[in-house]
């Protein structure tokens, strides 16, 4: 689960790590009073589990309250790579002297964690990694040791951070690494991590995920997922029990089983090369049984995802055969009626898939395009997005 940066800026201050001073906003007017509470001048941030906020106008300055409302309306409603902004948070201003850049992360392929850390932070990070990998320091972190002051002097010295600000910036990271165990982390990447202008280091911008699988012993985190379900779209997923991520094109994509799903996403997106660069707009798992109800469920929350301009349903057959899913489709495009608005194109294979074909055929709805491979109906799903 992700946080956002409001909850990750919570959770840093109970950790002792240096922020400023914010509040949240989910209207312009509660922006104004923010920034007349905070007084000076304020930062007003987007609030969206998204990165690159800043250079999609999402991060942006106001010198008074008035301002603070005015930039607040153009930031709410704004469309961030698919996420649209419900709420912003409105921060103190900060005199910036240097922007660095510090994370610890779970490290997979060597099943261990890692920090990273660079004084040229404020950019975009993978953007760095790939041009001057030089100038990012990656520290290997052992699981049972952590990172103690010496081990956070390491990192810090590797970075290149100037030595006369390590007694400020050692425990704030070993602060950090607190927060990352305690709060069972697969992240927590600070960036910027800020020199101010009186010598102040503060962590201005935090994103945080947390291990759903230690949500046993995280009761406190039940609640931050619950601020998190502002999206209407994945409110309405979670309580049909699906799995639904929301991407940033203009395919929307239904399948049974993960490992279905990612690959066609896979060839969602080679085949929308050919398509003017159509993309998938979301992904939903209807997981084994797709009954009318949960195809119904599914189909509903993927058409109300504004971006969608297609569905592609691609479901193989198993316990559950293809002519109970055919029945499935054609009972929810029933069920939905007039709601259902967007061309479907259908692939079935597996078991009873002449069976499923033959229904649909049947049914013969206007919407519904069958295509009998999963390339040739990624490739019809793809033209009629960019259609
Ligand atoms: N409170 C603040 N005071 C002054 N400047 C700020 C403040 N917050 C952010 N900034 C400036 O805006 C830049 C972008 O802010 P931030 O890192 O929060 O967003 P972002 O990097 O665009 O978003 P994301 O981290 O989602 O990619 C920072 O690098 C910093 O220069
Ligand atoms: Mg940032």
């Amino acid at each position: 689960m992700d946080l956002f940066e409001y909850q990750a800026r919570d959770l840093f201050e109970s950790y002792g790590v240096p922020v400023l001073a914010g509040i949240t906003a989910d209207d312009p007017e509660q922006a104004r009073a923010a920034a007349e509470k905070l007084g000076g001048t304020v930062v007003v941030k987007a609030q969206v589990k998204t990165g690159g906020r800043g250079k999609a106008g999402g991060v942006k300055l106001a010198h008074s309250p008035d301002e603070a409302y005015s930039v607040a309306q153009q930031i709410l409603g704004l469309d961030i790579k698919g996420h649209v902004v419900r709420r912003v948070m409105v921060a103190a201003g900060a005199r910036i002297a240097q922007e660095f850049y510090f994370s610890i992360l779970l490290d997979r392929a060597n099943r261990s964690f890692l920090s990273l850390a660079s004084v040229e932070g404020g950019v975009d990070i993978e953007t760095l990694a790939v041009e001057r990998p030089e100038a990012l320091a990656r520290v290997d972190i052992d699981p049972l040791a952590g990172i103690d002051e010496a081990k956070a002097g390491e990192i810090a010295k590797q970075a290149g951070f100037p030595d006369e600000i390590l007694p400020k910036v050692v425990p704030v990271i070993v602060r950090l690494w607190d927060l990352f165990k305690n709060e069972d982390a697969t992240l927590v990447e600070v960036n910027p991590l800020v020199l101010t202008e009186s010598g102040e280091i503060i962590a201005l911008d935090g994103k945080i995920t947390i291990d759903e699988n230690a949500e046993f012993r995280q009761s406190a985190h039940a609640e931050l997922a619950e601020a998190g379900d502002v999206d209407p779209l994945e409110a309405k997923a979670k309580e049909h029990d699906l799995n639904y991520v929301k991407l940033d094109g203009s395919v929307g994509i239904i399948g049974n089983g993960a490992g279905l799903v990612m690959s066609t996403l896979d060839v969602v997106s080679y085949a929308g090369e050919k398509h003017g660069g159509v993309k998938p707009a979301n992904f939903l798992d209807i997981g084994g049984g797709a009954s009318a109800e949960v195809m119904a469920a599914g189909l509903d929350v993927i058409l109300h995802d504004p971006q969608v301009k297609s569905v592609f349903v691609n479901v193989f057959g198993g316990i559950t055969a293809c002519d109970a899913v055919a029945n499935g489709i054609v009972g929810a495009l029933d069920k939905l009626g007039d709601t259902a608005s967007k061309p479907l194109v259908v692939r079935l294979d597996g078991n009873n898939v002449e069976e499923g074909r033959r229904i649909l055929a049947e049914a013969g709805h206007p919407l519904v395009t069958v295509v009998d491979t999963m390339d040739d109906a990624a490739d019809k799903a793809a033209e009629l997005a960019n259609a």
